[in-house]
């Protein structure tokens, strides 16, 4: 195994609205079925904020319980970053809003948009920060209310899509432990498969008429859905060559949590066991950026990640983007 990054994640965090939209639910509101939700998603309810809530309280509830976890203070914080494209606002950045929230007076705070990819984005650009710039304490967030930016008419999107927010807190790593090694990689020229064209520069939010679906996610889901499993395939490949790593020793992968086909195809080409393969989209559906650290502090508490663990994580977001890393607890 090669050396590792010098980041090591110290304490863990998520937070979810208590609303649950169920597929029961979404039937009275789009042409769907409970079963196909579940045969083609493997979805079955997810988690809503109420319209209106900021992603800021979930990002920020996340964090305190990293920090809690960790026993460090927020006025210990060093930088905090947020991966998110459900800001609270246009500007200012969440991360300076979570940074207040926190009373995190010590930290420089922005927020990183790579879609699905921000969290991983997000702990690769505050590991290489930690090296240059001597940053101890670190809180790399993953947060996204994308529910407000969903159009509930729109059934090929509306199903999929839940809020939530995980936060990790890094410190300087000792010995063989923390971020192994991690690979991020982006394609621009795939951008009309996934993307939301409102209220940024193109088509300004101030002009009128703006249509009333207009800033709403658009994807292409089949063709999102084969370059998914193409890419998180070559990232964690390439994340394990180069890391010297062999599938059969990871002890838990976590993928981002899309689609349940995905998740399952993912594994399936490395030969891991589905035991090994982390899966809460079934309650969480996709959250975004948020997926991987909710699930990586669902697996903490319950034990299911133990001091030791050789963790993956791999993901793909609109951009398009993706991203794979190792880590060792
Ligand atoms: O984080 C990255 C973000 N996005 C993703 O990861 C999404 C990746 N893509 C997917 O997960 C899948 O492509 C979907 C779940 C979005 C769609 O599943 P699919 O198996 O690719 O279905 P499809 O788009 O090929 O549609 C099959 C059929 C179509 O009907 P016809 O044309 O065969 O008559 C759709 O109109 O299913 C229909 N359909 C639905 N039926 C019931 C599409 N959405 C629904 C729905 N309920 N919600």
């Amino acid at each position: 195994m090669i050396n590792g990054t010098g980041a090591k994640i110290i304490g863990t965090g998520h937070a979810l609205p208590e609303k649950v939209l169920t597929n029961a639910d979404l039937e009275k509101i789009v042409d769907t079925t409970d079963s196909w939700i579940v045969e083609r998603t493997g979805i079955r309810e997810r988690h809503v904020a109420e319209a209106g809530t900021p992603v800021s309280e979930f990002a920020t509830e996340a964090a305190r319980q990293a920090l809690e976890q960790a026993g460090v203070e927020a006025k210990e914080v060093d930088l905090i970053i947020v991966g998110t494209v459900t800001g609270d606002m246009k500007f200012p950045a969440t991360a300076c809003l979570v940074q207040a929230k926190l009373e995190a007076k010590n930290a420089v705070a922005f927020d990183l948009s790579a879609a699905c990819s921000g969290f991983l984005y997000s702990l690769q650009v505050a590991s290489a920060l930690m090296r240059t710039n001597s940053y101890r304490r670190v809180l790399v967030i993953g947060a996204e209310v994308l529910t407000s930016m969903i159009n509930w008419q729109d059934r090929d999107t509306c199903i999929l899509f839940g809020d939530g927010a995980g936060a990790a807190l890094l410190a300087p790593a000792e010995g063989q432990t923390g971020l192994i090694h991690s690979r991020l990689g982006s394609d621009g020229r795939q951008t009309d498969l996934l993307y939301n064209p409102g209220g940024g520069s193109l088509h300004p939010a101030n002009l009128e008429p703006v249509a009333p679906d207009f800033p709403t996610i658009r994807m292409e889901g089949r063709e999102v859905f084969r370059h998914a499993v193409t890419a998180m395939t070559k990232v964690l490949k390439q994340v394990l060559e180069e890391a010297e790593v062999s599938a059969e020793e990871i002890n838990l992968l976590i993928p981002h949590q899309a689609n349940l086909r995905i998740i399952e195809a993912v594994g399936k080409r490395f030969g891991i066991d589905k035991e090994k393969v982390y899966v809460n989209v079934d309650r969480f559906g996709n959250t975004s950026a948020a997926s991987i650290p909710i699930a990586l502090d669902e697996g903490r508490r319950s034990g299911r990640i133990k001091e030791g663990d050789l963790v993956a994580m791999v993901t793909f977001g609109a951009g398009l983007t993706w991203a794979a890393a190792l880590h060792k607890f």
